[in-house]
């Protein structure tokens, strides 16, 4: 899977998608991810890319063009079948695990990042598939939540991951939050791990799993609960455990 990024700071990419499990599939060639430079596509001699918005009011606001012009040169320098063009924008759907799943469906995902007040309204009706949000706060720039985007994706993409059912039992996926994990020491500051993780009694384990993922919806983000048919499974299954 690709991923085109359109941005003003190409510079802000590097650092976050060269380390860890990003770094491993860019390698592998799981992943590709090109950062484009706005600026490269600004208008006339000083590639300009923002100008004052009609009717007045603070800031500046990205130009049209240089988005229409970026979006083509990508297109047609490496074609692909299934894309979609997505807006970081505070505007848009939220982020979730589903949206992740979907997305990771697809060969390839431009991303464009906006800046200062905003993008010219022409992009988003001319150019763009979905606009996604990160959350519900203004951040300065689609750079970071395009970084979180790729990330969130990326762990759909077949081969990203080394164990695919980390994934499958991640907080969401089936509608719950994860269960607690504990690591050695057994006891730490007097608190101690729960006996059951200590039995070697891998049925017991995964009931103690279970129940723990639904008690941590329940404590932390009751309004799942009701969201999925596999959520109403777990809770079936599990009445009464709290
Ligand atoms: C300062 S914001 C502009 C906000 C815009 N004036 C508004 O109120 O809707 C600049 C850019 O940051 C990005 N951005 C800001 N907050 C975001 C969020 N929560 N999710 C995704 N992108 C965001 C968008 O690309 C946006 O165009």
């Amino acid at each position: 899977m690709r991923f085109d990024v359109v941005t003003l700071f190409p510079g802000m990419f590097q650092g976050p998608l060269d380390d860890g499990i990003l770094a491993r599939a860019r390698a592998a060639g799981r992943l590709g991810v090109r950062v484009h430079d706005l600026r490269r596509f600004g208008v006339g001699p000083h590639r300009q890319v923002d100008d004052a918005p009609f009717g007045g009011g603070p800031g500046m606001v990205l130009k049209p063009e240089p988005f229409f012009d970026a979006v083509e040169w990508i297109r047609g320098t490496y074609p692909e079948t299934r894309e979609r063009v997505v807006l970081l924008s505070p505007q848009g759907v939220p982020l979730d695990h589903d949206r992740a799943v979907a997305l990771s469906g697809y060969d390839r995902l431009i991303l464009l990042c906006g800046r200062y007040e905003g993008l010219d309204e022409r992009v988003r009706e001319g150019l763009v598939d979905e606009e996604i949000a990160v959350g519900e706060a203004v951040v300065s720039g689609g750079e970071l939540p395009a970084m979180m985007l790729i990330d969130a994706v990326a762990r759909h993409v077949e081969g990203v991951l080394g164990n695919q059912e980390s994934a499958e039992s991640e907080s969401f996926a089936c509608g719950l939050l994860d269960h607690p994990c504990y690591t050695r020491p057994a006891a730490y500051r007097d608190r101690e791990v729960p006996p059951v993780l200590l039995s070697g009694d891998h049925g017991a384990i995964a009931r103690w799993r279970e129940e723990a993922r639904v008690r941590a919806t329940r404590e932390k983000r009751p309004e799942l609960l009701n969201r999925s048919k596999s959520t109403s499974a777990h809770i079936e299954r599990h009445r009464g455990t709290s």
